[in-house]
């Protein structure tokens, strides 16, 4: 027993700072939880939003004084916040603290780019680093609790909500959601300036058919283990607090009522105590998804398929104490939701300090925040065309002009969910380049189109004049906010409004055209790029955008991001994505174009392969594609051990060469082919990547290490397992370009 309490001792003794022992906290837990009515514990599940639509605060008020509310979003303010948790703390029977929770999804005010931009940036460490300055944020205005991050993996780009997401690629998103999960919840989330991480959306909602946002999906459960699941489960293990269910219906069962993804998967299989949370509504909405009879049947349906807390929809505040009475549903299950959410509060060390510190200094845009900001844009940016070195610009450039209606757009360039965010403190990059570099070329601001959805060419002679008697044009031309992120799917991706013709009209001047694109998706912008001589990606960069991206036009920065989603030529390519499996009879490479094929021709003529007539088979620009102002060459890729054991580890070495004239960082992705399998498996799979830093001229020996146990995948009979036999490895600079080599295992 005293060695007991010694190793006990021990154990606390290494605790973090504001952290309790698990075994404290479930004690803790039970005390509560059993001197709590049926309709306490209830309340506990029951979250509100506190902008009014759910009362005004003195309503809200006393909703937490009877003991009928858990946790409220949307209020922003620490005094209210304060008000609200000391008539939970001290007015309320139970004095349960509340939790205070909003979409803190790519920044609270200093707004960073939105996640696709961040995906791109290949940088785990800066992305955790923008996770941890948010956490600082929100917290410091009572946020405890985000919703964030999205881990939906996309391969849509008319899904509005691909802005939201990490791209394409179940690697690359399980990297960033362990990124954002440790830069919200820090060391300890009971440190007050920590924030629980909601990972969401619990699962598949990416897939939605046509890309129309809360579309039912298909996801067999191969796919879903292989490739929507993986970043969820990662996630966990980093120990993200919460995860919220997806809106879609899966092969007919609505996430919010899917017991066997919320029991058997989350809590059986992977061991996750903490808490699962309805999405907004989606507990009643199964009503319209024809899955549950009425507001009472959906809160029987979710809370015995294991949704711990209601968003919004209020129906277990109204349903749950009648259900349990006619036995329909356990009150063990209740208090199974109810210590889980206790749990979190416990984590989060509410019931000890439940208060924000109102007086503490404000960090809120401090210049620490503004310069991880700044990087984050910068690293996101993806140089997509670079012809006759036209970037960066040269010294010889005296004069440009800046066009194009995202160019001095505030709002628009902090992208979707930004809730926080202020316009007034964005730096645009019309402003920016003005301020940092008007003191070496003259800039000449002309937009030509003050939004991205204008037809109004009225000013294109005025634009077009100006373009003619400068050295060069930087043209940023994109989508707004507004058509980007929930409920705002697109059937068309090309440039909206007259913005094609701008850029026609430009290219035609015969000046040195630079586009930069700012959007929250892939954008069909084949047209475009052709009739530029550079053009880079800039997705919604948030407040900073304009400094990061004067900062590359000018070559004090360089850029080296990569895109996490594959670009499609057309929209009917759709869904588009690298790691595809083959088929039978894949595509060439070499097939006919519409032109090519000849009259009257039989039907056989072309062959029988799997491409576009009109576009053929390849993407625009494939996933892991971005150039730099700089070149690299990658040679003497080398296998240390090419037979290796189920437990040996896979040790590859490539060396790279700066070949240009810049400084510059490579983003070197590790790609795995398994070549046959008892299931058909993707032409290749992305399984590591490293930013190698290079100056002009310099080589270096980058290695890899992959446990031979990272090649496991869901097998016939649905065992997650690695199957001997041979296999591809190939390292380079995107998903269709590297050297490769080839290894067994046995
Ligand atoms: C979205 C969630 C979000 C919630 C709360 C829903 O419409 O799907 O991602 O967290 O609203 O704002």
């Amino acid at each position: 027993m005293k060695k007991h309490l010694y190793i006990l001792f021990l154990l606390s003794a290494f605790l973090p700072a504001y952290g309790q022992s698990r075994q404290n906290i479930e004690q803790k837990i039970e005390a509560v939880l059993s001197k709590m009515t049926v309709r306490e514990k209830v309340g506990q599940l029951n979250q509100l939003d506190g902008r009014g639509i759910h009362g005004t605060i003195e309503q809200l008020k006393e909703l937490v004084r009877r003991g009928e509310v858990g946790s409220l979003m949307n209020i922003t303010d620490p005094k209210i916040v304060n008000q609200l948790q000391e008539a939970a703390c001290k007015e309320s029977h139970t004095k349960i603290p509340l939790i205070f929770t909003r979409d803190v999804v790519h920044g609270f005010k200093t707004m960073l780019p939105i996640p696709l931009g961040q995906a791109a940036t290949f940088d785990p460490d800066l992305v955790k680093e923008g996770a941890r300055i948010t956490a600082v944020e929100a917290t410091e205005h009572g946020i405890r609790w985000s919703f964030a991050p999205m881990i939906d993996i996309s391969r849509d780009a008319r899904w509005g909500r691909i802005a939201e997401s990490f791209g394409e690629d179940t690697y690359l998103t399980g990297q960033m959601a362990v990124a954002v999960v440790k830069g919200f919840q820090g060391e300890d989330l009971a440190n007050p300036q920590s924030m629980a991480a909601c990972l969401k959306h619990f699962v598949g909602y990416g897939a939605a058919e046509g890309g129309r946002d809360y579309n039912s999906t298909y996801i067999p459960e191969r796919q879903l283990r292989q490739v929507y699941l993986p970043p969820f489960k990662q996630g966990i293990e980093a120990g993200a607090a919460s995860i919220m269910v997806s809106f879609n219906d899966n092969n007919g069962i609505p996430s919010t009522g899917n017991k066997y993804l919320l029991r058997n998967i989350l809590r059986k299989e992977w061991g996750f105590d903490g808490v699962t949370l309805s999405d907004w509504g989606s507990v009643t909405e199964m009503i319209r998804h024809g899955f549950a009879e009425d507001r009472k049947q959906a809160a029987e349906i979710a809370m015995n398929a294991g949704l711990d807390v209601e968003m919004s929809s209020k129906s277990y505040i109204q349903n749950l104490e009648k259900l349990i009475a006619e036995g329909k549903v356990q009150e063990t299950a209740l208090d199974d939701a109810v210590r889980n959410i206790l749990r979190l509060k416990y984590r989060l060390g509410l019931f000890e300090r439940p208060y924000t510190d109102i007086h503490k200094p404000k960090e809120t845009y401090s210049a620490k925040h503004l310069a991880v900001a700044k990087k984050l844009a910068e690293e996101s940016v993806v140089l997509l065309k670079n012809e006759n070195k036209t970037l960066p610009l040269s010294a010889n450039i005296k004069s440009i002009l800046i066009t194009g209606p995202l160019a001095d757009a505030p709002h628009d360039q902090l992208g979707t969910w930004t809730m926080d965010g202020e316009p007034g403190k964005t730096q645009t990059p019309a402003k920016a380049i003005a301020n940092l570099y008007g003191n070496k070329v003259k800039v000449h601001v002309v937009p030509g189109l003050t939004y991205s959805r204008d037809k109004n060419q009225s000013t294109f002679d005025e634009v077009l004049r100006m373009a003619r008697s400068v050295d060069a044009i930087v043209a940023f031309v994109g989508e707004e906010a507004i058509l980007t992120g929930e409920a705002h799917s697109l059937a068309a991706l090309n440039l909206q409004g007259a913005q094609s013709e701008l850029i026609k009209q430009l290219s035609a001047t015969g000046k040195p055209l630079v586009t930069v694109v700012l959007a929250g998706r892939p954008l069909t912008i084949g047209k475009e790029v052709e009739q530029s001589d550079a053009v880079l990606y800039a997705w919604h960069p948030g407040t900073m955008g304009g400094p990061a991206i004067a900062d590359i036009l000018f070559g004090k920065a360089i850029p080296a991001g990569k895109l996490p989603v594959t670009f499609p030529k057309e929209v009917g390519q759709i869904p588009i994505y690298y790691n595809h499996t083959n088929t039978g009879r894949p595509a060439r490479g070499n097939e006919k174009s519409l032109d090519e094929i000849p009259l009257n021709a039989q039907q056989s003529v072309l062959g029988h392969s799997s491409y576009y007539l009109d576009i053929g088979s390849k993407p625009l620009y494939p996933f892991g594609y971005g150039l730099s102002y700089t070149s690299f060459e990658y040679a003497d890729l080398k296998i240390a051990n090419t037979r290796l054991k189920k437990n040996d580890t896979l040790s590859v070495s490539v060396v790279i060469k700066n070949t240009g004239q810049y400084t510059g960082t490579e983003i070197a992705q590790l790609y795995i082919t398994d070549q046959v399998g008892s299931v058909t498996r993707p032409v290749k799979e992305l399984k590591g990547f490293e930013r190698v830093a290079l100056n002009a001229g310099e080589i270096k020996t980058v290695h890899f290490n992959l446990p031979v146990s990272e090649l496991a995948f869901w097998n016939s009979v649905m065992e997650k397992t690695v199957e001997p036999g041979k296999f591809k490895v190939m390292v380079g600079t995107n998903s269709e370009n590297g050297s490769e080599a080839t290894f067994e295992v046995l």
